[in-house]
């Protein structure tokens, strides 16, 4: 059940986001719409992008409330998913044991960025006034998704020996997941969130984390009198 259950998460998350990509990729730029100041070499353009993924560039130009708020979310959750590796790997390199607690230190600082980004919504008139529901409910869920990890590593321990034992073999021994511990029903629930953020990626906002190559404002090279921009639509 579980099995048939994680293949069905990951298969519609991994299909969704192939398919997005492709949409995106065919999408045509007719116009030369570079955001100014732009590169004006291929190489700039790549170095804009760089800034764009690493540090939020032109977020941090924009909005510094959300700049620090979306730095302190991103980075945090960059290293609680690679601490995640833990569950779905074996053996795991020594060195990997070392830097545990960055991990759970990201936790909170995963958490903190959400707080932030919430306050920011809620509490700034003109943020407030543009919010759909679907802004509120992935900051919920990943301040849900954040608050039950951290409470499963320092409250409600859940049996972390079967749970990974259950990842491993997930897709050998197909089994369901035995629930004795209380922690192990947090689990469920942190686990329930993640399936939910996973099925719901590929058809929300979310996407910007590879929508963002597609951006004509930010990956055009600033060259319309050294090069002309012909229209898709115009060819054959
Ligand atoms: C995007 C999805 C997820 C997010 C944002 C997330 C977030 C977190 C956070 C912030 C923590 C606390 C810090 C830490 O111990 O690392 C945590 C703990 C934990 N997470 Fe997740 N998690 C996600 C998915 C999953 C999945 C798929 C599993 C399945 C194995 C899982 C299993 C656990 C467990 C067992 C703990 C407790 C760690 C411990 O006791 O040492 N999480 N999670």
């Amino acid at each position: 059940m579980l099995t048939i259950l994680a293949c069905l998460v990951v298969g519609i998350f991994a299909v969704g986001f192939v398919r997005r990509i492709g949409i995106f990729a065919r999408c045509p730029a007719p116009l030369k719409i570079a955001l100014t100041p732009a590169p004006t070499t291929t190489a700039g353009v790549a170095w804009r992008l760089c800034t764009e993924v690493l540090f939020f560039h032109s977020l941090f130009k924009g909005d510094r409330w959300a700049w620090f708020g979306g730095i302190l979310f991103h980075g945090g959750l960059l290293l609680v998913l690679l601490r995640h590796l833990r569950y779905f790997v074996e053996p795991l390199p020594a060195w990997f044991a070392q830097v545990q607690m960055v991990g759970v230190v990201a936790g909170m600082v995963m958490v903190g960025g959400v707080g932030l980004l919430l306050l920011r919504r809620l509490g700034v008139d003109r943020v407030r006034h543009i919010s759909a529901p679907a802004d509120y409910l992935w900051l919920l869920l990943f301040l849900g998704l954040g608050t039950s990890g951290l409470l499963l590593r320092f409250g409600l321990r859940p049996d972390i020996v079967t749970i990974k034992t259950t990842m491993l073999n997930l897709w050998y021994y197909p089994q369901t997941l035995p629930l004795l511990l209380p922690g192990d029903f947090l689990f469920l629930g942190h686990l329930t969130m993640a399936a939910i953020l996973l099925v719901l990626f590929p058809f929300s906002k979310l996407m910007h984390a590879g929508g963002l190559f597609f951006s004509p404002t930010r990956n055009q090279v600033d060259n319309p009198r050294e090069k002309r921009h012909i229209n898709p639509w115009a060819k054959g």
